[in-house]
């Protein structure tokens, strides 16, 4: 049997485990025998992913944790030690964008609202770097364990409008190898950090973005698509195998990356 890929019972805790690609992929892990841990913002989102996951398997529980804040994270963290006795995976999913944080169409480049623009920075760079800090130390205990955090295809390339996010995604990479890096160094090369940059993925956060009520695209969403070679937007699904590779010992040598998952945005030059 190819053990490789085998994650089996490996205890994961996933943040945005309520939202479309950190849910989907929660569920997707549950599905492949792991004991997932659904973590999200508020109590009524957690219960109704718990439920549905239930229909899976036993393997699976859920707490609200608001990833920016540490006393929460510390009470998660003890009390999924105490329930599974350890913790060998986190996946980063916490993350997106608000609008203020972005320049509107209508707007200027000075326009940019600095408050938003610290919310979207903490979610997405303190939201992810605060979540690994406290799980991170029982993988130091451990002597293994694997995160997996989530950038984007704004963190390398200038993406018009979207300052404060791409500033943080940018950061998470930064964030991914430094991390990877301290971590190996110290405790060996059984702990592992990586990230993945999806491509674009119709979600809550981006649908009116790319997509007219009736289905076709925005002018935003039809530059996209100009520049992604496989002509058309990431579904769901097609994140989980990376993250699934990434967690297994299939890239047990594999440290510090980041991913892209992006149907070939990235590799193309839009012309
Ligand atoms: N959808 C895309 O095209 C795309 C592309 C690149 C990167 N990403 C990244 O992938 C990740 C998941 O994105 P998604 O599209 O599934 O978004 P989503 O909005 O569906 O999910 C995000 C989840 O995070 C939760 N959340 C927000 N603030 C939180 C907090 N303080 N504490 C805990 N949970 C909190 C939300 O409740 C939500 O359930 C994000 O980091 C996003 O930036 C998405």
């Amino acid at each position: 049997m190819n053990t490789l890929f085998n994650i089996q019972d490996k205890v994961i805790a996933v943040t945005g485990a309520a939202g479309v690609l950190a849910g989907g992929t929660a569920k997707y892990l549950q599905e492949q025998g792991a004991y997932v841990v659904y973590l999200d913002l508020f109590q009524e989102k957690v219960d109704a992913a718990v439920e549905e996951a239930k229909k899976i398997s036993d393997k699976c529980c859920g707490f609200a944790c608001n990833v920016l804040d540490q006393d929460v994270l510390d009470q998660v963290y003890a009390q999924v030690l105490e329930s599974c006795g350890r913790i060998d995976v986190l996946v980063n999913g916490a993350g997106g964008n608000m609008p203020g944080a972005t320049i509107g169409p209508d707007q200027d480049v000075f326009d940019l609202k600095i408050e938003d623009y610290t919310k979207v920075l903490d979610l997405n760079l303190k939201g992810t770097v605060m979540p690994t800090m406290t799980f991170a130390k029982a993988f130091k205990a451990q002597g293994s364990g694997c995160v997996v955090n989530f950038s984007s295809m704004s963190s390398k390339n200038a993406m018009t409008r979207v300052l404060g996010y791409s500033n943080a995604k940018a950061a998470i990479d930064n964030f991914t190898r430094w991390m990877a890096t301290e971590m190996a160094i110290k405790y060996g090369d059984k702990i592992r950090v990586n990230a993945l940059a999806p491509g674009f993925f119709i979600g809550n956060q981006n649908r009116a973005l790319l997509l007219n009520e009736d289905g076709s695209y925005t002018a935003r969403g039809q530059q996209v698509i100009n520049k992604t070679p496989f002509r058309r937007f990431g579904q769901q699904e097609e994140v989980y195998g990376t993250i699934h590779y990434l967690i297994s010992d299939a890239a047990r040598f594999v440290t510090g990356v980041v991913v892209p998952v992006d149907g070939g945005f990235e590799a193309f030059s839009g012309v």
